[in-house]
C-alpha cells in the first residue's frame, strides 16, 4: 500500500532508490517517483511502473546524495504523474512522500488555501507538505520540530518522509499506524517501508514505533521523538535476519511461481524444533508464555483479512476439532466496527502476513483494550502486528512478494495446526495415539508438498482448457471448504476471473443455477468423513453438464470415473488434508493468470500489504 524508500550519505541516491523502488513495487505499482537533492531539489513522477519512471529519468539530471521515492497505490487522486508523489511545497525547498491516509486533508486545504496555498494535485499528501511549510513561515525552527508540529494537526494514518533543500542531509520520517524501517550504515541512513530494500546495505535497523519521528543526518546519531508529546525515545537497534536471495527471484518466471514451489521448505522451517514425533511433542514458544490464558479461555476469536483470513477458517476446524476450544472467525474489517463483545477470558489471534494490515491492527487494538489476551501470527518480523500483541508466533515463511499469498497460506495453516495439536495435548482432548499419527505425519507434509508439485504439467494442461471461461464454481467440504474459498480468491487476484468458493452441498442452494456445459466446477474431494456426500455433489453437478476438475487422494477410483480431470494428490491424515488440496489450486490460478498474459505478481488494482481502511 505505496512503498517507501529515502537515503542519505556519500554515495549516489538514485540508483539506492529505483533499486529499492523495485523491491517495493509490490506494495502498489500505480505510479512512481523520486526527488533529489543536489543545490536544488529535482523531482522525477511517471504513471505506471518504476521502469516508467527509470525511462523517464534516463539522460537527466541524477546527481545528489540525498533523496526520496515512492511507489503508490491510490487512494486520494486517480493514478496520473501529477499525483504521483513526491509531493513539494509552493516555494519548492520540501518534499515528502506518504503512505496512508490524511482524513482530515479537505478541512487542512480549506484553511490553506485561505492562506494564499495553491494546489497542483488531488491527493491528500500535497495538503501535508503545505502544511508544513505554512508551519516553517510561521517559526524558525528544524525541520523535524516543524514536521512534527505539522503532524499534531494531522488526522489518518501516515508514514512520511521529508526533506529540505535547506537542510541537504537530513531526512526526517515519521509514523502513525502505517510502517517504518531505518537502515544505519557506515555514515549513512536508509528509510523504507519495509527492511527489503535496506538489506543489501546494513543488517542494521530500527523499526519506528507507532506516533513516533526520527530524523536521521549524515554524521549525527539517530534521534526519535513521540509525535504528540516530543519526547525523546532510545532507538532500539536490531539485527535483519533476512538473506538477499530471498529477494530475487532466482531463475522462476514470477515471484509467485517460486514461492509456490517453495512450500516444501518453508512448510519445514515453519515446524523446525516445534514438533518431534520421534519424542512425541509440539511446543510454541509463543502459547507457552500464556498458556494459562490459552487453556482457561472461554473461546478464540480470529481476526484476520483476505488470504489470512481462509487460514483463520481453517483454524477453526482444526482447534474446535482437536482441542474442543470454541472458535469465531472474523473479517478484521467487521469485527472492529460492529461493537463485539469480547472480555478477559478471550483470546484474539491475528493472523496476518505483513503483520501490518490496518483493519487487523485496529481490531486488535480494540480487543487489546477490552481487556482479551492477543496473539499474532505473523510472516513479517518486527511487523506492527508483532510489536502490539501480548505473545505470538512467526510462520519463518521469508519474504513473500507475489501479491496473491502462497506460501504465507501454508505457513500459517501449519502454524495453526501446530497450536491445535498443542493446545489438544495440554487439554487432553486428543488420544495419544491420534495425537502420535498427527504428528508423524506433519512431519511428511514437506515431502508429500514436493509430491503435489509433480502435478504441476497436468495442471498447466488444465489450466489451458478452461482459461476462457468467464465464471468458475471452487467446492469443498470441512477442512477443504475454505481451501476452495482460497482458491476462488487466487484466481480472481491474478487472472480477473469471477470466481466463487462454496461449501460442496451448499451449491444447490444458488450457485447450481449457473451450471451448464461452460462453467468449470473445482472439487477439493480429498475429504474421508463425508466423501459419499461428495461424491454426489459432483453427480449433481455433471448431471447439469459442468466441467468437473477434481482433486482427489491417489488411487481414488469413483470421482475419477465420472470427473472431466483428476488430479491426484497423496494420501494424509484429513486434518492436514488443506496442506496439500491448496497446492493445484495454486497452480491452476498461476498458469490460467499467465496464460491470459495477466502480470501475475502485480495484478491491476491490488497491493500486498493493505495499511489503509
Ligand atoms: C491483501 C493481500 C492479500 C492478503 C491480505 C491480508 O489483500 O493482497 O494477499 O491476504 O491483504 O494481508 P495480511 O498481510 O494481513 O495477511
Amino acid at each position: 500500500m505505496c512503498g517507501i524508500v529515502a537515503y542519505t550519505g556519500p554515495k549516489k541516491a538514485y540508483p539506492i532508490l529505483i533499486k529499492g523502488l523495485k523491491r517495493l513495487e509490490y506494495r502498489g505499482y500505480d505510479s512512481a517517483g523520486v526527488a533529489l537533492l543536489n543545490g536544488d531539489i529535482h523531482t522525477y513522477k511517471r504513471k505506471g511502473k518504476v521502469s516508467e519512471l527509470e525511462g523517464f529519468a534516463e539522460g537527466k539530471d541524477l546527481s545528489g546524495s540525498t533523496g526520496i521515492g515512492h511507489t503508490r497505490w491510490a487512494t486520494h487522486g486517480k493514478p496520473d504523474n501529477i499525483n504521483a508523489h513526491p509531493h513539494r511545497s509552493g516555494d519548492g525547498d520540501l518534499v515528502l512522500v506518504h503512505n496512508g491516509i490524511i482524513e482530515n486533508y479537505s478541512v487542512l486545504k480549506e484553511a490553506l488555501k485561505k492562506q494564499g496555498h495553491t494546489f497542483e494535485s488531488e491527493t491528500d499528501t500535497e495538503v501535508l507538505v503545505h502544511l508544513i511549510e505554512e508551519i516553517k513561515k510561521q517559526e524558525e525552527l528544524p525541520l523535524e520540530e516543524v514536521v512534527r508540529i505539522a503532524l499534531t494537526k494531522v488526522i489518518g494514518a501516515y508514514a512520511i518522509v521529508v526533506i529540505d533543500k535547506n537542510e541537504p542531509t537530513k531526512i526526517v520520517a515519521a509514523r502513525k499506524q502505517s510502517p517504518l524501517v531505518i537502515g544505519i550504515g557506515e555514515n549513512e541512513y536508509f528509510v523504507a517501508s519495509d527492511a527489503t530494500p535496506i538489506v543489501e546495505h546494513t543488517k542494521h535497523v530500527v523499526y519506528l514505533g507507532d506516533g513516533e519521528i526520527a530524523t536521521v543526518e549524515r554524521g549525527e546519531e539517530l534521534q526519535i521523538k513521540t509525535i504528540q508529546d516530543n519526547e525523546t525515545q532510545i532507538p532500539f537497534v536490531q539485527k535483519l535476519d533476512m538473506q538477499i536471495e530471498q529477494l530475487e527471484k532466482g531463475g522462476y518466471d514470477y515471484f509467485m511461481l517460486k514461492e509456490i514451489h517453495e512450500q516444501p521448505k518453508t512448510i519445514a522451517d515453519c515446524m523446525r524444533g516445534r514438533v518431534s514425533s520421534e519424542d512425541g511433542w509440539v511446543l510454541l514458544g509463543g502459547i507457552e508464555e500464556q498458556l494459562s490464558r490459552f487453556l482457561n479461555a472461554n473461546r478464540i476469536i480470529i481476526v484476520a483479512c483476505g488470504t489470512s483470513w481462509h487460514s483463520g477458517l481453517i483454524a477453526e476446524y482444526l482447534i474446535e476439532d482437536l482441542a474442543r476450544i470454541p472458535v469465531e472467525v472474523e473479517y478484521a474489517s467487521e469485527f472492529r466496527y460492529r461493537n463485539p463483545i469480547i472480555d478477559n477470558k478471550d483470546v484474539v489471534l491475528a493472523i496476518s502476513q505483513s503483520g501490518e494490515t490496518a483493519d487487523t491492527l485496529a481490531a486488535l487494538e480494540l480487543a487489546k483494550d477490552k481487556g482479551a489476551l492477543i496473539y499474532g501470527i505473523v510472516n513479517s518480523v518486527g511487523s506492527s502486528i508483532a510489536r502490539l500483541t501480548d505473545a505470538g508466533s512467526y510462520i519463518h515463511a521469508g519474504p513473500e512478494i507475489g501479491v496473491a499469498s502462497t506460501k504465507a497460506f501454508t505457513g500459517q495453516v501449519t502454524l495453526l495446526t501446530l497450536m491445535a495439536l498443542s493446545l489438544a495435548k495440554k487439554k487432553g482432548t486428543i488420544s495419544d495415539e491420534y495425537f502420535q499419527r498427527l504428528i508423524t505425519e506433519l512431519e511428511k507434509i514437506p515431502g508429500k508438498v514436493e509430491q503435489v508439485m509433480k502435478t504441476n504439467e497436468q495442471v498447466q494442461y488444465i489450466a489451458g482448457e478452461i482459461k476462457d471461461a468467464p465464471n468458475a464454481l471452487y467446492l469443498g467440504r470441512g477442512y477443504n471448504f475454505p481451501v476452495a474459498l482460497e482458491g476462488a480468491l487466487k484466481l480472481k487476484e491474478i487472472s480477473y476471473l469471477h470466481a466463487e468458493g462454496y461449501p460442496a452441498a451448499e451449491m444447490k442452494h444458488g450457485p447450481i443455477a449457473l451450471i451448464d456445459e461452460n462453467m468449470p466446477v473445482i472439487v477439493t474431494c480429498t475429504n474421508k468423513s463425508a466423501y459419499e456426500k461428495i461424491v454426489s455433489n459432483v453427480q449433481e453437478v455433471k448431471a447439469r453438464k459442468g466441467i468437473v476438475i477434481a482433486i482427489v487422494t491417489e488411487g481414488e477410483k469413483e470421482i475419477s470415473r465420472i470427473a472431466d480431470y483428476t488430479i491426484e494428490i497423496p494420501d494424509t491424515e484429513e486434518p492436514l488434508t488443506p496442506l496439500l488440496s491448496v497446492i493445484p489450486l495454486q497452480l491452476l490460478s498461476y498458469h490460467i493468470a499467465v496464460m491470459r498474459g495477466c502480470n501475475v505478481d502485480q495484478p491491476r488494482n491490488l497491493a500486498k500489504s493493505v495499511t489503509v481502511e
